[in-house]
């Protein structure tokens, strides 16, 4: 079923998009006029502040190991692939795949590219690399199917993360809240001395989606949480109403002009005090860190979303081989660099995410990149739904819409059956 429809979605999607495809790399034209291109055309979504930092670091060092292999960066704009993962449907459709794409772990992957069988499996790569025993076992169940690894990723990502302005909350007197009535309680304090407690930009609807999910976990538990998602808890269940509300209940704290922004822009409202917190994936740490110059645990600092203590909401972005490329040993030797600890310690320390790797160098990475290292061995791991991991593609689509509609008109009934009606597509 599951796979049925992810393939139905992908066709749907492509046709859908055919328009957007003119800002990828036109490249391959050229290429397939005879002489062999010694071209490795990497597809992100990283471009821009925040995002593409790590990314260049990756490629510089693969140009410096292989000066004869040149690097088409065919990024498309969009926080969380909202555009370019349309732009990749369409090329995977039109039988024009990039050599290799961002995708995460899970079912993004497995039920997506995998189920449409458009990629080919890297058992035997991970063998000649040695990789095996090199990256943590749910990691790579995370981008296997039937048996077969199809993906290597380069980070993990924590989505459970609130960042916050530690002037805002030491000038206000403000503790770290750890539950859900904590955090209204500080939030009322906030508001009350004229700050914005909580930064949200959803010109791209998964900044909610991605606070609604965090929401879910800290009612329902992670072993619920994943059950949801599996389909063993019904989205009637009492609890998704009881998060549903508490959603709600946040998006009263958020600031006014929340639809205009993209999350770089919510996340200069913390940065500037205008907001004090922000849920984030951990790329905000990037952004902070390196495009903002802040320093951490000075000028912001970071605590897990209230309710969520423990728990680790796992985003991992991976790459591939899709199959009908013309050059699969260049790619290869592009993932072999992005799966190498070198390549893992140029990309994530820039990217805001911890390596995929268990033994790459932590010293390395800045105290909050040491605290996910540790937080990851011992916390209660689970996927993300607002970044591809834990349901379909098209059940997704179907939440960020009711998100988005939830967001204006916080109808909590309207909201639930929306979810339940799209649960089967999960
Ligand atoms: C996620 C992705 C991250 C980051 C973020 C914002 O889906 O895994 O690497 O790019 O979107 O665009």
């Amino acid at each position: 079923m599951k796979k049925l429809y992810g393939i139905m979605f992908l066709l749907a999607l492509a046709l859908v998009v055919s328009a957007c495809s003119s800002e990828s790399s036109g490249s391959d034209g050229d290429s397939d006029s005879g002489e062999s291109a010694k071209e490795v055309e990497i597809f992100s979504w990283w471009t821009g502040a925040g995002e593409e930092d790590g990314l260049l670091a990756l490629i510089d060092l693969f140009e410096e190991e292989h000066p004869d292999i040149a690097v088409e960066n065919a990024a498309v704009a969009g926080g969380a692939g909202t555009n370019a993962k349309a732009v990749l449907a369409t090329r995977m459709q039109g039988d024009d795949p990039p050599s290799t794409f961002q995708v995460h772990g899970g079912d993004e992957l497995n039920e997506g590219w995998v189920a449409a069988d458009k990629m080919q499996p890297l058992n035997d790569f991970y063998e000649e690399n040695g990789w095996m025993d090199k990256f943590p076992q749910e990691l790579i169940d995370l981008v296997s199917k039937d048996g077969n690894i199809y993906s290597v990723p380069v980070n993990i990502h924590r989505g459970n993360v609130m960042f916050y302005n530690m002037q805002v909350f030491e000038d206000n007197g403000i503790e770290v809240p750890t539950t859900f009535d904590e955090f209204f309680e500080v939030a009322d304090e906030l508001k009350a001395a004229g700050i914005d407690p909580l930064a949200l930009g959803d010109k791209e609807s998964w900044t909610a989606t991605q606070i609604f999910e965090n929401v879910l976990l800290g009612v329902l538990g992670p072993d619920d949480y994943k059950k949801l998602f599996e389909g063993e808890i019904g989205f009637d269940d009492e609890r998704v109403v009881e998060a549903t509300e508490k959603f709600g209940k946040m998006l009263d704290y958020v600031n006014e002009d929340h639809v205009s922004r993209n999350w770089q822009d919510s996340g200069q409202l913390v940065a500037n005090g205008d907001a004090a917190m922000i849920n984030m994936g951990d790329w905000a740490k990037g952004y902070f860190a390196n495009d903002l110059e802040l320093e951490t645990n000075k000028d912001f600092g970071y605590f897990e979303f209230p309710a969520t203590d423990g728990e680790f909401v796992v985003i991992t972005d991976t790459f591939g081989l899709p199959k009908g490329i013309d050059n699969p040993d260049d790619v290869k030797k592009f993932l072999s660099v992005l799966g190498s600890v070198e390549g893992q310690d140029a990309f994530n320390p820039l990217k805001g995410s911890i390596p995929a790797r268990v033994d790459a160098d932590e010293s390395n990475y800045d105290q909050y990149g040491k605290d996910t290292m540790a937080d990851f061995q011992e916390a209660r791991l689970v996927p993300s739904l607002a970044h591809g991991s834990a349901a379909s593609e098209g059940f997704l689509t179907k939440v960020n819409q009711a998100v988005n509609i939830f967001v204006t008109q916080r109808d909590v009934d309207a909201f639930v059956q929306a979810l339940e009606s799209a649960a089967p597509e999960m």
